[in-house]
């Protein structure tokens, strides 16, 4: 009886998930455009760690992407683990680290003739790979973020202001850039990746991406 009710609930919370659109059971495979090639040869240790900002905040788009299709539903939402699969964000972003992470995600983990978790050998390519490990690993804590409700909102709404007026709203970054400043990855990688920081990044390409800034921004903002 104890057992069945566990079950209920275990299919009920996969099936919210599932309702939230992060249930595609099947892995998925990732578009990787926009990343730089690899080499055949798979890395063993993030090859986008120290990446100049171009290429690590590509990574950390399509590493969200992969991950929300693919891992989301056990790991959690935005990386952060209700308690079904371990958190990634505090897998240390080393060599170690990425060792395990290769492992896992290529061969997957069975028990018991149970699989816990799917491989994705064959499924997911190098870029993929390394892109979603990037996007973890960037994660700074999100008790943090949630604290800085305040500046979201005050950013954001400031941006939404300015934003049929390119020139004023590119003249953000720099604010942004500044607020996201100060916060570490809970996984010890080089520097986190805030919605500050996002944000900023994507009013600093050509043409800026003012209404994916706004977003990124209000994804953020929890009201
Ligand atoms: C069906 C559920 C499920 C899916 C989908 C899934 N995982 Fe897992 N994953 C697990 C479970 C359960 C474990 C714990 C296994 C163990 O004891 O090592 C795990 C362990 C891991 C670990 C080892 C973590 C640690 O701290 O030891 C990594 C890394 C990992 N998964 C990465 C991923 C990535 C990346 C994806 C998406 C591409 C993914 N997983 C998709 C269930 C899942």
């Amino acid at each position: 009886m104890r057992k069945a009710t566990i079950w209920a609930g275990f299919g009920i919370i996969l099936g919210a998930a599932a309702a939230l659109g992060h249930g595609d059971t099947a892995p998925q495979a990732v578009d990787t455009a926009g990343l730089p090639d690899l080499p055949a040869e798979m890395a063993t240790e993030n090859p986008w760690r120290q990446a100049a900002p171009e290429v690590l905040f590509k990574a950390v788009e399509v590493g969200a992407k992969g991950y929300n299709s693919n891992c989301a539903r056990c790991h959690g939402l935005e990386a952060i683990s209700g308690g079904l699969a371990p958190d990634l964000r505090y897998l240390e972003a080393n060599e170690f680290g990425d060792e395990w992470f290769l492992d896992r995600i290529l061969h997957g983990y069975e028990q018991n003739g149970a699989v816990k978790m799917p491989p994705f050998e064959g499924i997911l390519n190098q870029q993929a790979i390394w892109a979603i490990r990037t996007y973890v690993e960037t994660r700074a804590d999100d008790v943090e973020i949630a604290d800085q409700q305040g500046k979201l909102t005050e950013l954001r709404d400031k941006l939404a202001l300015v934003a049929d007026d390119e020139a004023a709203a590119t003249a953000l970054a720099t604010e942004l850039a500044a607020a996201g400043e100060g916060f570490e990855p809970l996984s010890g990688a080089p520097r986190a990746i805030t919605p500050f920081d996002e944000a900023a990044w994507q009013l600093s390409t050509q043409p800026p991406h003012v209404k994916a800034a706004i977003e990124t921004l209000s994804a953020a903002v929890r009201d």
